[in-house]
């Protein structure tokens, strides 16, 4: 695939079809091509989306599972391959593909043995007695119906952890927002949130609001002619790539708690708003959500980055609404004081 091989047909059906956001009556990959079109542009965007997620968690936590790595909903697959890529290649026990549509399956899984010769790739139902070690899910909660969502829940069900990411849009986000809330009795939640309450997002009078952040393309992307025509003829915008994610685990894992410092850990969603001298940022903490203010006296570095910070966590002490002593967590980094 390259792009003067663009299908902008079947891209234009594919986009009119995801933009309208609604159950789907069935598989609508008609052909090989679709996907290859699919997998080379918008799929690649997805792709940067989870390796924006992916780039907060250590994928030595998650290496040692044992069991299989099952993409749900797969498409052309470009998930559950961030996902092996991610865990070290080779060195992934397995990748079990699964989608409504036979098409997508079969392009997914000779995607990843394009790419994997020695990954053992399986596909067809999930026995319900096999554990799950890690679900994938990707962009496909608004295309479910009931049966749908009653066969995710199932395998939900089965999984030890699950990795779940979903268009940065309000009703997406606020749906996924109320199916942590009800797993939580069952999961530990790792991430987005900084806690493990019920999620402040959807409590009554944030309604307006939504647990969403941005992730950043790949540096030299605005200067490659090809995305730039591509992104002008798909009429999207090429920075902003919302997105909202979710995951949990049934691993047992230490409680947050405040440092010995009183700091504690906020999640900025959306955007900062940068003003004079100060920005407000939307935060998620254990007490709730709503707009904390950043003073750029108390924090210079960090607010020369603010454009960096959507979906990064600070760790910082809450005086009213005002962010004290901020540090940057960089979970796989060391941390950075600003
Ligand atoms: C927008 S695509 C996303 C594909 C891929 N997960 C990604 O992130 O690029 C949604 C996928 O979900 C699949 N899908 C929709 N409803 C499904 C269902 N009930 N069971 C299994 N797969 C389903 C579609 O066939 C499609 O491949």
């Amino acid at each position: 695939m390259n792009w003067d091989q663009l299908d902008w047909t079947a891209l234009d059906r594919l986009r009119d079809l995801f933009l309208r956001g609604t159950p789907t009556l069935g598989p609508y990959w008609q052909s090989v091509s679709d996907l290859a079109n699919y997998d080379f542009t918008y799929g690649e965007r997805i792709g940067w989306k989870w390796d924006a997620v992916l780039q907060g968690l250590d994928p030595g936590e998650w290496r040692s599972s044992t069991g299989a790595i099952v993409d749900w909903g797969c498409g052309s697959g470009v998930a559950g391959r961030r996902i092996v890529d991610w865990l070290g290649g080779d060195a992934v026990a397995g990748l079990h593909l699964i989608d409504h549509s036979a098409l997508a399956v079969q392009y997914a899984a000779a995607a990843a043995t394009t790419r994997w010769p020695g990954l053992r790739v399986q596909t067809g139902p999930v026995p319900p007695d096999k554990p799950i070690s890690l679900l994938v899910i990707s962009h496909v909660l608004n295309e479910l119906d009931g049966a749908g969502r009653g066969e995710l829940r199932r395998m939900i069900g089965q999984a030890e952890t699950v990795l779940w990411v979903e268009p940065g849009t309000h009703s997406a986000s606020r749906d996924l927002g109320a199916i942590r809330d009800e797993l939580l009795g069952r999961f530990d939640i790792v991430a987005p949130c900084p806690h493990r309450e019920l999620c402040g997002v959807i409590r009554p009078g944030n309604e307006g609001h939504w647990c969403h952040f941005f992730a950043r393309p790949p540096g030299g992307i605005f200067a490659e002619s090809s995305w730039v025509r591509f992104a002008q003829r798909a009429g999207i915008d090429l920075r902003s790539l919302p997105y909202c994610y979710l995951v949990l685990t049934r691993r047992p894992r230490e409680q947050p708690q405040k440092d010995g410092n009183d700091r504690q850990e906020i999640r900025i969603l959306g955007l900062p708003r940068k003003y004079k001298g100060f920005a407000k940022v939307f935060g998620c903490q254990i007490s709730g959500v709503g707009d904390l203010v950043l003073q750029k006296r108390d924090a210079r570095d960090l607010f020369k980055r603010l454009d960096e910070l959507s979906g990064r966590s600070l760790l910082a002490r809450v005086e009213g609404d005002r962010l004290k002593e901020v540090f940057l967590e960089a979970p796989s980094e060391s941390q950075t004081e600003m």
